[in-house]
C-alpha cells in the first residue's frame, strides 16, 4: 500500500507517519511537505531501518499540480492522507492570505490532481482521499451541547473559514465527481512534536524558562483535548474502514478551561523542577488581551466514529499531558532547532501588543 501523506513534517503528520509505519508494516509512505516554519524533516532521522526503507520525503507544495501528478504516477499511490495546512488561528488573524493559498487553493489543486489520477488508475475502488479538518469549522458552543457531524458550519477566524471552505470542496468532489473522499473534524490535539506556538507547548517552555504565561481573556474558554496518538488511531480506522462521502468527528472527551490547563502544567512542571510555595510557576500567569473572535467552547460528540468504527480515545488526559511535558523536557535539542529567528519574531509580534494593553 503506497500512501501519500501531505504536511507530514508538521505536528500531527509526524506523529501519524511514525505511528503508521510502526503498526502497518505493509504501508509505504511518501511525505510531501513544503517545510514552512511548522515543518521539520529531521523528525524522521531516528526511524528504525525497516521503517526508513518504507519512508520517502519530498520537499514540495500541495499547490504544485505537476509535482503531484508526477508523484502519483512514479509512486503508484493508492491513497492520500491530507494534513498540510496553515494551522494557527493567531497567525491567520495577523496574515490571512497564506491560509487561503494553502488551505483552500492548495487543497483544491490536490483534489483535482487526485481526481485526474483516480480516473485512470488500476483498482480505483481501493483509492481514498482522507482530508483532515477541525472542529473549529462549526464555530463556538455556549456552555452546553456538542458538535455532531450535522452541526451547521459557522467559522469565526480566517483559519477556520479557510478549513470550512476546503471541507466544502472535498464534499463537492465526492458529490460531483464520485472521488472517494472522507473528512475528519477533530478537536485540539496535544502531544510530542507540536510547534511551540500552540497553548500547551508554549506554556511548557515558558514555565521552564520562567517567562510570563499569557492567558487570553479570562482563561475560561474551553477546548476538548485529544491526545495525538488517539487521533492517529482514529485516522487509520477512518482511512481503512470509513465510508466514502462521510464525515467523522473525533474528540478527546477531555474538556478543560484554558486556565485549568495552565494550572495543571504549572503543577506538573513544578514537581519535575522542584519549585514550590512562592516559587510556584503559577505566579508567572498573566491575563492578556483576548484573541479577536475568540470561540468560547469546542466540544465533540464522537458517537458516530465510536459506533460505526469502534474507536474511542485510550489515553487519560492527565497521564498523557504528563508524558507530553516529559517529552519536551527530554527533547530540548528539538525545541531549540525549531525555535528559529522567525519564531522569536512571531512571539514578539503576537504577544508584545497583548502584554502592553
Ligand atoms: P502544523 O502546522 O504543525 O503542520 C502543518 C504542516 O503542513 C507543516 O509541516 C507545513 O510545512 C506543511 N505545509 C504547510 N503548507 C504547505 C503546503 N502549501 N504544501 C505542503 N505542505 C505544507 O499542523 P498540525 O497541527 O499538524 O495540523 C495538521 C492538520 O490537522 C491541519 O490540516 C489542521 O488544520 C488539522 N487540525 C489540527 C489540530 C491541532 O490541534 N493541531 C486540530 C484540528 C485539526
Ligand atoms: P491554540 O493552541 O492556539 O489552539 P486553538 O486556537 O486552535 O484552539 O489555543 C488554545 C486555547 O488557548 C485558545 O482558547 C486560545 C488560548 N491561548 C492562550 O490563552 N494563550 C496563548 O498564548 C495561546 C497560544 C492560546
Amino acid at each position: 500500500m503506497n500512501i501519500l501523506v501531505t504536511g507530514g513534517a508538521g505536528f500531527i503528520g509526524t506523529n501519524f507517519i511514525r505511528h503508521a509505519l510502526a503498526i502497518r508494516p505493509d504501508w509505504r509512505i511518501v511525505n510531501l511537505d513544503a517545510l514552512t516554519y511548522a515543518g521539520n524533516p529531521a523528525n524522521f532521522e531516528d526511524l528504525a531501518p525497516d521503517q526508513a526503507e518504507r519512508y520517502r520525503f519530498i520537499h514540495g507544495d500541495i499547490g504544485d499540480a505537476s509535482l503531484i501528478e508526477r508523484i502519483f504516477s512514479e509512486e503508484d499511490i493508492q491513497g492520500i492522507i491530507h494534513f498540510a495546512a496553515e494551522s494557527h488561528v493567531d497567525r491567520s488573524i495577523l496574515g490571512p492570505e497564506k491560509f487561503l493559498k494553502t488551505n483552500i487553493i492548495g487543497t483544491f489543486r490536490l483534489l483535482h490532481a487526485s481526481l485526474n489520477f483516480w480516473k485512470t488508475m488500476g483498482r480505483p475502488e481501493e483509492f481514498r482521499f482522507l482530508h483532515i479538518s477541525t472542529d473549529e469549522v462549526y464555530g463556538s458552543l455556549g456552555s452546553e451541547g456538542y458538535f455532531t457531524e450535522n452541526t451547521p458550519y459557522d467559522p469565526s477566524s480566517p483559519y477556520s473559514a479557510s478549513k470550512a471552505a476546503s471541507d466544502h470542496f472535498v464534499n463537492a468532489y465526492f458529490r460531483t465527481y464520485d472521488l472517494p473522499t472522507l473528512i475528519t473534524n477533530c478537536s485540539n490535539n496535544y502531544g510530542p512534536f507540536q510547534f511551540p506556538e500552540k497553548l500547551i507547548p508554549l506554556m511548557i517552555l515558558n514555565i521552564l524558562e520562567k517567562k510570563s504565561l499569557p492567558v487570553y481573556g479570562d482563561g475560561k474558554n474551553v477546548r476538548d483535548w485529544l491526545y495525538v496518538i488517539d487521533h492517529c488511531d482514529a485516522l487509520i480506522r477512518v482511512f481503512e474502514q470509513g465510508k466514502p462521502g462521510e464525515t467523522y468527528n473525533i474528540g478527546g472527551g477531555a474538556e478543560r478551561q484554558n486556565i485549568e490547563i495552565v494550572y495543571l502544567l504549572c503543577d506538573l512542571m513544578d514537581k519535575r523542577l522542584g519549585r514550590s510555595g512562592s516559587k510556584s510557576s503559577r505566579n508567572l500567569i498573566h491575563f492578556v488581551t483576548d484573541r479577536p473572535g475568540h470561540d468560547f467552547r469546542y466540544a465533540i460528540d464522537s458517537a458516530k466514529i465510536k459506533q460505526e468504527l469502534e474507536w474511542s480515545p485510550h489515553h487519560r488526559f492527565e497521564d498523557a499531558l504528563g508524558n507530553t511535558v516529559d517529552w519536551y523536557l527530554n527533547h530540548m535539542d528539538w525545541v531549540n532547532s525549531v525555535r528559529s529567528g522567525a519564531y522569536r519574531k512571531w512571539i514578539e509580534i503576537n504577544y508584545q501588543e497583548r502584554e502592553n494593553s
